[in-house]
């Protein structure tokens, strides 16, 4: 080939290798193995990232298509609670919360169980009567004993018992509270252990993400409890936030504290909710928090891993109870990931 040909195929070549050739941040995202889900990026800190799900929303597939792929672990949102599991007395259906393990197990991915005792959507036949003490003891233990059987080797952790305290820390005066007094915790725990004694067993609320009065309390119960052997494994912090009520700024101690006990410790139900509309600068807060969080979890060696109350704001439980407020997940009504959704990538990585 003449040179001046050969020159200029060079140059040619050259030009091409500049155009097309990867960058080294190129390179690295493209190597075969890089992480590509917050659940790749927070197994490589020993962590899960999970999201909740609610059985009408899988007949929706574009959602569903990213709930198996973005997450490692699902919670379903209401399928496993007392008033869809037993809703007549003795009579059980596990319907609902089977429907999401074997979603979770088609996408290899661990459950939640939530919740074993809550004061909260509660069948009839058990709200709409007196008990004595005795009575109720072995409704509870029958109900505990029999969904956490029906769920062995299918969930690794419960929530056995939800939102136990008032926000001054006293105890919340449940039905559960009121006719058996506070041991139905001690008896709660028990009872599920004996059921299935691999699986962990929390206690699980909102606003004890700070040092304070509510989380004190729970801080006082998980050493009584652990100090009589009773099998308790974990505190789960709901961590449903807003905006106007500030960022929990001793949630790191907080989860260290919890920690020191020798307890694991979860961000089971996380949102942060803001007023709507929403703008940039309230998206940009969010994602900060957001990214707070992760790294609050990330720093403490129990805190095992995070769940985010749904991921999309189309199915946020947010504006069906609280007027004006939205836009408290990671991705938006449309499916589409927000600022949030980056700044716990960033977080992870
Ligand atoms: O099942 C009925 C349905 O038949 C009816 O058509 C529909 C009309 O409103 O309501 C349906 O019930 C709703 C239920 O969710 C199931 O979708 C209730 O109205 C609604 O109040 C209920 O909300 C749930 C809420 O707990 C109840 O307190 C949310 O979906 C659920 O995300 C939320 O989850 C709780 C956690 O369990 C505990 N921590 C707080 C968190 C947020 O409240």
């Amino acid at each position: 080939m003449p040179k001046n040909r050969l020159r200029l195929v060079g140059a040619l070549t050259a030009a091409l290798v500049a155009v097309t050739a990867p960058s080294a941040q190129g390179l690295a995202e493209h190597r075969p193995h890089k992480p590509q889900t917050l659940a790749d990026l927070a197994q490589r800190h020993g962590r899960y990232f999970g999201s909740a799900t609610d059985n009408p929303e899988l007949v929706d597939e574009p959602y569903k298509k990213i709930l198996g792929k973005e997450f490692d672990q699902i919670t379903p949102g209401n399928g496993m609670k007392w008033y869809a599991t037993e809703p007549e007395q003795g009579v059980f259906d596990f319907s609902q919360g089977d429907e999401i393990v074997d979603l979770a197990r088609a996408h290899h991915q661990k459950v939640r169980g939530h919740t074993l005792v809550w004061h909260s959507q509660l069948p009839d036949w058990l709200t709409s009567r007196e008990w004595t003490a005795p009575e109720l003891r072995k409704v509870l233990k029958k109900h505990i004993q029999t969904e956490v059987r029906h769920y062995r080797g299918k969930v690794f952790a419960w929530d056995v018992v939800n939102e136990a305290f008032n926000e001054d820390g006293t105890y919340r005066e449940t039905v559960f509270y009121n006719t058996l007094g506070p041991g139905y915790i001690a008896d709660a725990l028990r009872w599920a252990h004996e059921a299935d004694p691999r699986v962990k067993l929390y206690l699980n609320d909102y606003n004890i993400e700070s040092v304070g009065p509510k989380s004190d309390a729970y801080y006082k119960l998980a050493k009584q409890l652990r100090a009589q052997g009773v099998p308790l494994h974990g505190i789960g912090l709901q961590a449903h936030l807003a905006l106007q009520y500030g960022y929990p700024t001793t949630l790191e101690d907080n989860l260290r504290r919890f920690d020191r006990l020798g307890l694991d410790t979860a961000l089971t139900e996380v949102d942060i909710r803001m007023y709507v509309p929403a703008d940039e600068e309230k998206l940009a807060t969010q994602a900060q928090w957001y990214a707070d969080l992760t790294k609050a979890c990330l720093a403490v060696r129990r805190c095992v891993g995070i769940t985010i109350w749904d991921y999309t704001d189309k199915y946020s439980w947010i504006p069906a109870f609280f007027d004006g407020e939205g836009a408290a997940l990671p991705w938006d009504e449309e499916l589409r990931p927000k600022p949030a959704y980056y700044a716990i990538r960033k977080a992870l990585s």
